[in-house]
């Protein structure tokens, strides 16, 4: 089987001042003092990634994201931001697809498809999440949601382009509401994941990619979900933005 090293993003959303965010690593800092268990990605809004930049250079393991970009690579697109740009500050990761710019913003698979391969093109990895609603859940129609999306949003990719890719598998119902899937959900729809990678690309290729989970992820319940066979990350929202709490998620990611 291959290994896969853990990977626990810290997604703020439209939270954290960079003056928060600088005093925030210094205590994540303290508090991850020689661990390597896990890759730790920091996803700031984008006004905090500059001062970031500067501080994260100097921290091993752990490596800056982004919440969004958009697919061109300049022009007349007011509010949005560019893979180029993104890189200017070292930017590694970018988060594409969450749930909140599907709902609230109004993207779609074919847009987060364009906002991939333009993120691959750059040199940054992009984190695309998957999910399914309450409604869709209820219905038992989430193989069918998390297929949809996976082959919406990975059109056209190759089997390295998809080795670059992390998934996030968010359950929309699971997102700040404070209900958690439990690990046996979450490992199913993880290993229905993976098996729909293989049948894209190739089953070597799913055994490489890194499937992260995400909603409500907490301290007391980090470790149980980690420790499923496919869980191999967490991408976290509340829990993330207090240093201890977050530290104590990167910890579960440990073995053993
Ligand atoms: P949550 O958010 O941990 O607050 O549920 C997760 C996410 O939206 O990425």
């Amino acid at each position: 089987m291959a290994i896969r090293k853990k990977i626990i993003a810290a997604n703020w959303k439209m939270n954290m001042t960079s003056s928060e965010a600088a005093s925030f690593m210094e205590d994540l800092e303290l508090e991850l003092k020689n661990f390597d268990g896990a890759e730790v990605v920091i996803v700031p809004p984008f006004t905090a990634l500059p001062k970031l930049s500067e501080i994260l250079g100097e921290i091993p393991g752990v490596s800056l994201g982004a919440q969004n970009m958009w697919h061109e690579a300049s022009g007349a697109f007011t509010g949005e931001v560019s893979a180029g740009m993104l890189r200017e500050f070292f930017t590694r990761y970018v988060v594409l697809g969450h749930s909140e710019r599907r709902t609230i913003f109004g993207e779609t698979d074919e847009l987060i498809n364009k906002k991939v391969k333009t993120a691959l093109a750059a040199s940054l990895r992009p984190i695309v999440c998957v999910g399914e609603t309450l409604a869709e859940r209820d219905a038992n129609q989430h193989h069918e949601v998390l297929a949809r999306q996976l082959k919406g949003s990975l059109a056209g990719l190759d089997a390295d382009q998809m080795l670059d890719t992390v998934i996030a598998y968010e359950p929309v119902w699971a997102i700040g509401t404070g209900r958690t899937a439990t690990p046996e959900q979450a490992q199913e729809a993880h290993a229905f994941i993976r098996q729909t990678l293989a049948e894209m690309f190739d089953a070597t290729t799913a055994s490489k990619v890194r499937i992260q989970y995400g909603g409500s992820v907490k301290p007391d319940n980090a470790k149980e979900l980690l420790h499923q066979s496919d869980i191999d990350g967490a991408l976290v929202g509340g829990a993330s933005l207090e240093p201890r709490s977050f530290a104590k998620i990167v910890k579960a990611a440990a073995r053993g």
